[in-house]
């Protein structure tokens, strides 16, 4: 599942990422690898960082065996901003100031709300929320003092905006992150710093599967069925959008959140979506004459 990267070519062949260095927060797994994985195709140089260092480390050996690069492995809980600080030291040391941070760690599991204790509730808004805020702050101090021009992408979710029953804290926590992400696109955009967010629809990964779609589900719900594309996404289209975020192509793109969801959340909104479920095509003929027979004038 980890290597869901068939499917979707590479955008970039170019080393467009040359000599850059991007710190990736939960980038030993799932969607972080895979933009950590195509950002080291590009000439990056990559910092993977979460609480697990043996993940990572095994994730950053093998990374650097596939794509020639370099990756160094540093453990960090992104709730700490101590942590975060001295994580970005480490980096400094090794690579010299990042160029960019992508906040994609993530904490989530699917629960009715009332069920949760307020330290369950503190655990995924506090990786989500309070890990890319210490992450950005610590790094835009440091790029705001050394005058370097930098970027910060964010990994967010379409709930961000619509909200979600069962997911409340990873809601509440997201929708933080976009306000984070349009907040200091303008305030820092004096400094040269770009912050933008991607909000993916379903990606299978094993973390994100193993909590929102558990085993008693797999027969009722499919998620590609919600997905107007009638497909799940591939890491490659998602780390395809985050190097072009990235690069210098998007130079003009700040404060925004590009979706890609196959359009699963306007399937979700608009208010007719659903006859698609109900009327198939041989039905329009019959459908048409009743609908016609509604505007025919009575004498
Ligand atoms: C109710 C739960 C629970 C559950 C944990 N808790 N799991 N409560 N239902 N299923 C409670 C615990 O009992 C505890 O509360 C509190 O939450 C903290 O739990 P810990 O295990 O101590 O927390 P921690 O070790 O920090 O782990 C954090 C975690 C875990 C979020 C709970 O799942 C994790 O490490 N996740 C990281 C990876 C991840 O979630 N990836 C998926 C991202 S996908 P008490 O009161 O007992 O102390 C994603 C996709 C979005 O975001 C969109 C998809 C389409
Ligand atoms: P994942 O593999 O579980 O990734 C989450 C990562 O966050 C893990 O590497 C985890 O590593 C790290 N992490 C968790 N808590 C941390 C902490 N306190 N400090 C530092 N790192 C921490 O799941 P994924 O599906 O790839 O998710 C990646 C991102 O995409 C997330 O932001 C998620 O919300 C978003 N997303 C995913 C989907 C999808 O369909 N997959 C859809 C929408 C949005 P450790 O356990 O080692 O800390």
């Amino acid at each position: 599942m980890e290597k869901n990267n068939t499917g979707a070519a590479p955008m970039f062949t170019d080393r467009i990422l040359n000599g850059r260095c991007i710190i990736v927060t939960g980038g030993g797994t799932g969607l972080g690898k895979s933009m950590a994985r195509y950002f080291m195709q590009l000439g990056a140089r990559v910092v993977i960082t979460s609480r697990k260092l043996e993940v990572l480390e095994t994730a950053a050996r093998e990374l650097m065996e596939e794509t020639g690069g370099e990756a160094l492995a540093l453990a960090c809980d992104v709730r700490h901003y101590d942590q975060v600080e001295h994580m970005l030291a480490l980096c400094e040391e090794k690579f010299g100031l990042p160029d960019a941070l992508v906040n994609n760690a993530a904490g989530n599991f699917i629960s009715p709300t009332e069920r949760l204790s307020h330290r369950a509730f503190d655990a995924v808004v506090d990786i989500v929320l309070r890990g890319s805020y210490n992450c950005t702050l610590a790094c835009g101090k440091k790029w705001i003092a050394a005058k370097k021009p930098a970027n910060i992408l964010s990994i967010v979710t379409t709930y961000a905006w619509t909200g979600s029953a069962y997911v409340v804290p990873s809601a509440c926590a997201k929708a933080g992150v976009l306000a984070l992400t349009r907040s200091l696109a303008v305030e820092w955009a004096k400094y040269g710093i770009r912050l933008n967010a991607i909000a993916p629809g379903p990606f299978p990964t094993k973390g994100a599967w193993d909590r929102l779609f558990p085993p008693q589900f797999a027969d009722m719900i499919k998620p590609e069925m919600r997905v107007p594309l009638k497909r799940v996404g591939h890491h490659q289209e998602l780390a395809n959008l985050a190097a072009f975020l990235i690069s210098d192509f998007s130079a003009y793109i700040t404060g925004d959140v590009i979706t890609i969801d196959g359009g699963e959340w306007l399937m979700g909104a608009g208010q007719f979506n659903w006859v698609d479920m109900v009327a198939t095509p041989d039905m329009w003929d019959e459908l048409e004459k009743t609908i016609r027979a509604a505007n025919e004038k009575k004498s």
